[in-house]
């Protein structure tokens, strides 16, 4: 399919500033302010629109329209539990797309607003991030506090990141506010059972603008995952930290639960990777070669 003209001289635009207007469809003047007139804005959502020499916007790429097999990977999810291997596989997959010239960002799991701020004081206190005595916290407080910085980062940190270009890997996203925080508010009995609180979650999350085109699990076996967190440094002030109680199993039990609910239900969102024995550049290697079939598929489309 023909991109719209290429001899416009297409160009990957210039970032848009962080408060660009939060959006999914811009006016042909917004586009044109920032790109200039025959540039071409590669991706607005799902949607592609081309600043026309006239200066109205049309839609040019039709194989984007509601089809998220028809368009590039841009953002990358990183989902597992603790100790799998999210942080380092998302580092191994950075350096490998840069090996073969994708440009992608590294997007940790908290922000550096004063949500992620508060986030990550909240995590060394508890490594389930569950509310603690005197944190001025209670498990709904806490949910909002863990939705705002995502939306903090969809709208401040992914979206322009992703109009410039780039590909983002994102240490947790979406997802892990429904594996984490279910089984919280259920057994502190704040939210009466799974399906109200799904439902709840699912309502605070649906104005994301950026919802991950590819959904990395990360899985390793509990064995091997205790064993690593067992290893890994600590800075953290809750005593418990690298130790696996009872309980702590019973939360990983529950997150396991509702993580294969989360696959079952958009199988072709996710990709699996063994990352238990195997070395970590294997996994790396079929995460880059998903987002690159899917970039030379889609530039064949075109
Ligand atoms: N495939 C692997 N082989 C050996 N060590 C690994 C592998 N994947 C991760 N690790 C190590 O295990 C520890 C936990 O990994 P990390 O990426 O921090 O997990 P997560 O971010 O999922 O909690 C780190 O020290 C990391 O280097
Ligand atoms: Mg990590």
């Amino acid at each position: 399919m023909d991109r719209g003209g290429r001899d416009d001289g297409h160009r990957i635009p210039a970032p848009f500033p962080a408060a660009f207007p939060r959006r999914r469809v811009l006016a042909a003047q917004e586009i044109t302010n920032h790109i200039g007139k025959g540039g071409l804005c590669p991706l607005l959502d799902c949607l592609a629109l081309r600043a026309c020499r006239d200066g109205r916007a049309q839609p040019c790429i039709a194989v984007a329209l509601g089809s998220r097999e028809g368009i590039p990977i841009m953002l990358v999810a990183f989902e597992g539990q603790d100790g799998a291997g999210k942080t380092a596989l998302l580092e191994a997959v950075h350096a490998g797309l840069q090996r073969r010239g994708i440009a992608s960002v590294m997007l940790e799991e908290f922000s550096d607003s004063p949500y992620g701020r508060q986030l990550v004081r909240a995590v060394a206190r508890d490594k389930f991030l569950r509310p603690v005595a005197d944190d001025g916290a209670t498990p709904i407080t806490r949910t909002l506090e863990e939705v705002a910085d995502l939306y903090y980062f969809d709208e401040r940190i992914i979206g322009p990141a992703l109009a410039c270009g780039h590909k983002g890997l994102k240490d947790r996203h979406r997802d892990t506010i429904f594996y984490t925080l279910t089984p919280t508010l259920v057994t502190s009995g704040t939210i009466a059972n799974e399906e109200r609180v799904l439902g709840w979650l699912t309502a605070l999350c649906s104005e994301l603008l950026h919802p991950p085109d590819l959904t990395v699990y990360v899985w390793a076996p509990l064995s091997i995952r205790l064993e690593r967190i067992a290893r890994r440094p600590g800075h953290f002030a809750e005593g418990r930290a690298h130790k696996a109680s009872d309980e702590d199993r019973a939360v990983f039990a529950a997150r396991d639960r509702i993580i294969a609910w989360l696959i079952a239900k958009e199988p072709t969102r996710f990709l699996t990777v063994d990352n238990g024995e195997h070395p970590i550049e294997k996994g790396a290697q079929e995460v880059v070669e998903a987002i690159f079939k899917r970039q030379t598929r889609t530039e064949d489309a075109l």
